[in-house]
């Protein structure tokens, strides 16, 4: 079978059968197949589309392209989220240990943050002591003894996604819907969880900016998630602002903790009782309503702040931090802004408000970067939100005095403020099941 071959069917129009596939992505992660053939073979694809039998094939060979992790011995209790990436996005750190709680089993791979996208792993860095990166045998261990492990992405998880994302990346061929989906999936099936929850993000923050292409992804996953023999749910939410009020890794993780001490409602608190709810509905077998009911009692009898604050001793980390929050470290610097007029915040953009986060240091542009875990945004209103002159909109925060001026003008070219009131989507769009 020569590459060459397999580029041009996929050129011409036609689907690519199975063992085309799968010789392609072995070939290139073993090295016999140049970037540059790939690079024509991906180019291809974004034109040309796949068929949903073509994607499942890349889904499952980029899956099983390296190792892959075995959650056999929780049965079915075993469940994962995804997130599709935004801004302020701290709904791991509150859903895991309600689910937990439950009876469900969260063991749960997670990444870092980059570009205007956090990542839990870092906010979870925020906590003193906590550790991110358990042996495999300590990640099954602790799941089996509290009920949830989380660790960052090690090993030798889907290779051949690695090395195509950071080839789409540099090729304009990261937003065709069938590299997206077995991108995502390969790396949820590659780790283990038989139930599967998708948070697909819609809006200014998000990779898909409209409904139309967010539903068309989150049905194309559920289904090749389904194909694959695990139960998957997809949960479409708004990513038209940043999600709750903290933006920056101590801040998040103080926020959640909030959630879970019965404190802080709103977007986020909503966000994270439908995809628990979800959650649990497959787990544990529940219906949606019966599911909602030991979601919302979880949290309100503590049993699931009780659960994180186990979960972050378990990893090491200093639990008492999230019953005392004034013991994080402060950010040296912060500056308030102010509303320059009255009226209603019309429009945020989510991805300047990430960027701004990064300027003041609590994120990276490169992989390896280093972070300011205290640096970050506070919102005080968001996207509907009535304002007078003079109000406090957001507090920055930093370690670095000179980043203070560029990240007030970022966020101040995010937000407009308008005499309207604005129609605002919904929190959770749609589930697709
Ligand atoms: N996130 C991923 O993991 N892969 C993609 O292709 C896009 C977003």
């Amino acid at each position: 079978m020569r590459m060459y071959d397999i580029i041009k069917k996929k050129r011409d129009g036609y689907a690519l059968c199975e063992a085309e596939i799968r010789e392609f992505i072995k070939g290139y992660v073993a090295g016999e197949i140049p970037d540059y053939q790939v690079s024509a073979l991906l180019m291809a694809i974004f034109f040309r589309g796949m068929t949903d039998e073509e994607t499942a094939i890349l889904t499952d060979a980029m899956a099983h392209s390296g190792d892959t992790v075995d959650l056999s011995c929780f049965g079915d209790l075993s469940v994962d989220k995804h997130s599709t990436g935004g801004v302020g996005d701290k709904t791991t750190l509150v859903i895991t240990p309600v689910l937990a709680s439950l009876g469900a089993k969260v063991a749960k791979m997670t990444g870092r943050g980059l570009g205007h996208t956090g990542g839990t792993a870092d906010k979870l860095e925020s906590i003193e002591g906590f550790c991110t990166s358990l042996s495999g045998d300590r990640f099954i261990s602790q799941t089996e003894e509290i009920g949830i492990a989380v660790t960052a992405q090690g090993g030798n998880l889907t290779p051949a996604d690695k090395m195509l994302y950071a080839l789409r990346d540099v090729t304009a061929t990261v937003d065709s819907i069938p590299l997206i989906t077995s991108s995502i999936m390969s790396k949820k099936l590659a780790a283990g969880a038989k139930n599967i929850v998708l948070d697909v993000k819609m809006g200014s923050g998000a990779f898909m900016k409209s409904e139309a292409d967010a539903e068309t992804l989150a049905r194309k996953m559920v289904d090749i998630g389904k194909r694959c023999g695990r139960n998957v749910s997809a949960l479409i939410t708004n990513m038209d602002r940043p999600l709750g009020s903290a933006v920056g890794n101590s801040l998040e993780v103080i926020e959640a903790a909030g959630v879970l001490r019965g404190e802080v409602k709103g977007d986020l608190y909503e966000t994270c009782v439908a995809l628990a709810t979800e959650m649990a509905a497959l787990s544990l077998s529940l219906s949606p309503d019966e599911a909602k009911r030991q979601v919302v009692d979880a949290i309100e009898s503590k049993a699931a702040f009780e659960k994180m604050k186990q979960w972050i001793s378990a990893q090491g980390g200093n639990s008492d931090w999230l019953s005392d929050v004034s013991l994080f470290p402060k950010a040296a610097y912060s500056l308030e802004i102010k509303a320059d007029r009255g009226g209603f915040i019309t429009k945020m953009d989510a991805e300047m408000i990430g960027t701004a986060v990064v300027i003041l240091g609590g994120g990276r542009l490169k992989k390896d970067d280093g972070i300011d875990h205290s640096a970050g945004i506070m919102l005080y209103a968001k996207t509907g939100d009535k304002i007078e002159e003079g109000d406090i909109l957001c507090t920055l925060y930093t370690c670095n005095e000179q980043s203070l001026s560029a990240a007030a003008d970022k966020y101040r070219e995010a937000i407009k403020i308008g005499d309207e009131k604005p129609d605002t989507i919904p929190q959770v769009v749609k589930i697709l099941r």
